[in-house]
């Protein structure tokens, strides 16, 4: 199977732990979509399951599924959130944020009892970072803030270019949130669980896209099938 339907199966086979009745938080990327998708389905059929999106890119997708939508102050607590990864490891650590959505997949996901994570055999590394992580950083004093992660990083070993992230227009790219995002090239990530708890003690620093002690299960498409990762 080529990455595209090793995402597929991954995403189908998250509908395996969704049950009737369930509170459900909707990630963001092509993997999630492909889950929305597959899930838009099952609701047709006369499944329910109530929603929360993690991006208005999702939510639009899943309420054009017909896939009933709250949000989390209506429905604070859900049972699972099924969503995508730029990276994970053998822990199931998350590097997320490459589509943006970093903080509201992580209060998403962190409001849930469980966190499914699917992916394409491509996402799966010995030591997180090839990917840049995604720094989600608050408009004002940006670029001291930025200059603070560089000092941050660089205590746990992480080095590398820090990008404020573009959109396709060359503008600044804003999140959900009205917030930027620097990309942190850092080729590897020693102490994961560190740095993001470093990171986060930032002024100015809204959330990092590393995700630790969140997810307790990962679907990963192989080029046979699917592989599954921890338990429920
Ligand atoms: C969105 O902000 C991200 O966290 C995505 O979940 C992540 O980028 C995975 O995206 P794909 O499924 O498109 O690879």
């Amino acid at each position: 199977m080529n990455a595209d339907d090793q995402k597929k199966a991954a995403a189908v086979r998250a509908l395996d732990y969704v049950k009737p009745g369930m509170k459900l938080g909707l990630g963001t990327g092509s993997t999630a979509e492909h889950f929305v998708r597959a899930l838009g389905e099952k609701v047709k059929q006369g499944l329910d399951v109530l929603c929360v999106p993690t991006s208005e890119r999702t939510g639009k997708l899943a309420e054009s599924l017909g896939i009933p939508l709250t949000n989390l102050d209506d429905t604070p607590h859900l049972d699972i959130t099924v969503d995508g990864a730029d990276e994970l490891d053998r822990e199931l650590r998350l590097i997320k944020g490459g589509g943006g959505a970093l903080l509201r997949e992580k209060i998403v996901a962190t409001a849930s009892e469980r966190m499914i994570v699917i992916a394409d055999a491509s996402k799966l590394v010995e030591t997180l970072g090839a990917f840049p992580l995604p720094v989600e950083v608050i408009p004002f004093g940006a670029a001291a803030t930025a200059r603070r992660i560089a000092e941050v990083a660089s205590d746990f070993g992480c080095t590398g270019r820090m990008s404020r992230r573009a959109d396709e227009y060359g503008e600044p790219f804003f999140t959900d949130s009205e917030n930027f995002i620097y990309d942190c090239a850092f080729g590897t990530i020693p102490d994961p669980d560190g740095l993001s708890a470093a990171l986060n003690r930032i002024a100015g620093v809204v959330d990092n896209g590393l995700f630790i002690g969140i997810a307790s299960l990962a679907i990963v498409g192989t080029a046979t099938g699917t592989d599954i990762l921890g338990s429920i």
